[in-house]
Order: C-alpha cells, then sequence, then structure tokens
C-alpha cells in the first residue's frame, strides 16, 4: 500500500509504500538530500519541515529529538527525513535551503565567488557563510575545521 507526500516548493505529489522514509520521497523526485551521517539520524543535513501531515509521521525517537535539539532552525515542525516514516496520506514538506558542509565539499573552487546559498554546519544548520557573502580564504580554513570535526564526530559515532 502507497502513501502520497506533497514536496515543496516544487508542488510535486510522490507515492511511496507505508513505513517509508520521508528520504524515500525526496529521492524519487530527485531531490537529493546531502545524508551526512549516512541516514543515522545524528545530523542535520536531511532537516526538513512537515508543513502538514505531521500526524502522518511516525513519532519522533529519542535520537531524531536529541539530534533535532541541536539544529539551530529546529521548530516544531522539524523532521530527520531519514527518521521519518510515512504512515499515513497527506504530509507536505518542505526542504530548507543551504549547502552542508560535509566530508566531500571541495571549498578550494568557492574562493573569490559568492555563495550562492547559506553554506551550513552538518550538525546544527547554523549559517556559517551567509548566501552572496564574498568567500574568502580564511573563511574556508574555517570550513574545514568544521569538515573534519564533522568527520571525527561521524567516526565517533560508528564506535559508539
Ligand atoms: S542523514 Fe544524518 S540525520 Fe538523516
Amino acid at each position: 500500500m502507497s502513501k502520497l507526500v506533497i514536496l515543496e516548493p516544487i508542488g510535486v505529489e510522490s507515492a511511496v509504500a507505508t513505513n517509508a522514509n520521508l528520504l524515500t520521497a525526496l529521492n524519487n523526485e530527485n531531490i537529493q538530500m546531502v545524508q551526512g551521517c549516512g541516514g543515522r539520524g545524528l545530523c542535520a543535513t536531511c532537516h526538513v519541515f512537515v508543513r502538514e501531515g505531521m500526524d502522518n509521521l511516525s513519532p519522533l525517537s529519542s535520537r531524531e529529538k536529541r539530534t533535532l535539539g541541536v539544529v539551530t532552525s529546529c521548530n516544531a515542525e522539524s523532521r530527520l527525513a531519514c527518521q521519518a516514516l510515512i504512515q499515513g496520506d497527506g504530509v507536505v514538506v518542505q526542504v530548507p535551503s543551504g549547502l552542508y558542509v560535509t566530508e566531500s565539499t571541495n571549498f578550494e573552487s568557492m574562493i573569490g565567488q559568492r555563495a550562492e546559498e547559506d553554506i551550513l554546519h552538518p550538525v546544527s544548520g547554523e549559517i556559517l557563510v551567509e548566501k552572496r557573502k564574498l568567500i574568502t580564504r580564511s573563511m574556508i580554513s574555517q570550513l574545514g575545521n568544521v569538515r573534519d570535526k564533522f568527520t571525527d564526530y561521524l567516526n565517533q559515532a560508528s564506535n559508539i
């Protein structure tokens, strides 16, 4: 049995199997989420806002609550797309805009350009570089530090 999910801002309906996660619906429509922790509920890179139909998703697990607790843009509509399972029709999901710092981000090529999107911290979702801001070499070194710490964080999380 499938369920319908509406994806914003593109306004597309996606049919997914009951109890598939929100990531499945996003992937089906080629909305690529970074999935920095590999779908383990440990990071902010699959954070979405559920505009309607929160009751048609699985309840928040303690891990998801803990992770959302450090996401700076979190509100009552926040879910982690890898953790929220679709149990009924009519869920409306909006993906926050922004480019997350990840293990594979290549910053060198951005030096001297203006950020096309906000550049976000992979765990907290905090804005590290605002959209349209000129990207300097010193910013790149700070972003590289965030990336390295994120890699360490994921390695530690793998051992838990
Ligand atoms: S991919 Fe990291 S929490 Fe979903």
